[in-house]
């Protein structure tokens, strides 16, 4: 008896891999399927790990993908998910489509470091002239806070300097340093014990330019899911370094 199912797990476990594998393989959205403004919700959607369709995402699958795919703890997806909740305009909605998400000045905002401003085009589709602004400050092989953070005020300022319509509501301009300190998160080598905080991360420029340009994980250049675990606490002391980085760099300090 031992043997067979010894025999019958076996035959078994290939099947099941190659049935994991199809469910994360890579596949560009087709025609019907939604993606919205957000590049890591947009891949986990590609992934499968999200709905394919982009739809009705509600809060225990937000949590569940999140932690699954990425290694992010409960408390950092909570209240990032209350924010896009009222982007569904369905009265007392519990889920969103990622193209809710687009709706400009909800979380949606001016300035994004990959996409351009509503005024000038679609808010929610990667935009290569964009990007390009972004990576003048992407420079060498990793990207630190220091970097992030003056990458993330020159597109502000771009947009602010361009744009007649600029605006960035106070969500917005918390939300921005969220979004940086997300991918590098994400992407990133820690250290987080570094005497100088824009050392507390270094991120493979590679592993971001891949990401932002194919919406994809990059596991094809090596990069696995997070060892560490982001908490909303881990979320909230990069945000508050990128935050103090930039001060002393508008300063002109060469933080
Ligand atoms: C429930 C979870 C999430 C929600 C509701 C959400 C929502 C959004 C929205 C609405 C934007 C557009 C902001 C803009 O106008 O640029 C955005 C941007 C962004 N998100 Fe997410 N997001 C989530 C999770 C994540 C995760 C896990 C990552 C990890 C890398 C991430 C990384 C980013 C980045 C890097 C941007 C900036 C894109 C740019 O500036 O071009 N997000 N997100
Ligand atoms: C939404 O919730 C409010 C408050 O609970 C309730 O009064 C209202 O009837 C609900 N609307 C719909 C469309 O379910
Ligand atoms: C972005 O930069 C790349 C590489 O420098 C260049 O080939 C491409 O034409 C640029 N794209 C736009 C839209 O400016
Ligand atoms: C960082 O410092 C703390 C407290 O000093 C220590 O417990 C921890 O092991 C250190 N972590 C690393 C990765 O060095």
């Amino acid at each position: 008896m031992k043997l067979t199912y010894i025999s019958v797990a076996l035959a078994v476990a290939p099947a099941l891999a190659l049935l994991a594998d199809a469910y994360h393989e890579w596949r560009a959205p087709v025609e019907g399927q939604v993606r919205g403004p957000c590049p890591m919700l947009n891949t986990l959607a590609n992934h499968g790990f999200m709905p394919r369709d982009g739809k009705n995402i509600n809060k225990k699958m937000a949590i569940d993908v999140l932690n699954k795919a990425l290694n992010w703890d409960e408390t950092a997806v909570n209240d990032l998910y209350d924010f896009a909740q009222p982007t569904n305009p369905a009265p007392n909605a519990t889920s969103f489509d990622l193209n809710h998400l687009t709706t400009h000045n909800i979380l949606e905002h001016d300035g994004s470091l990959s996409r351009m401003d509503s005024r000038f085009g679609p808010a929610d589709v990667f935009d290569e002239a964009t990007w390009n602004e972004t990576m003048q400050y992407f420079t060498g092989s990793t990207i630190d806070l220091a970097k992030a953070s003056r990458a993330r005020t020159a597109r502000v300022v771009a947009s602010a300097s361009t744009n007649p319509d600029f605006t960035l509501p106070q969500v917005g301009a918390n939300f921005i340093y969220g979004e940086s300190a997300a991918f590098q998160f994400v992407f990133g080598e820690w250290d987080l014990n570094a005497t100088d905080p824009k050392n507390m991360v270094h991120t493979p420029t590679d592993l971001v330019e891949y990401f932002f340009r194919n919406e994809r994980l990059p596991y094809e250049l090596g990069w696995k899911r997070p060892v560490n675990r982001l908490s909303l606490a881990l979320l909230t002391k990069l945000v508050m370094a990128m935050k103090d980085i930039t001060i002393k760099q508008m300063g002109g300090e060469d933080a």
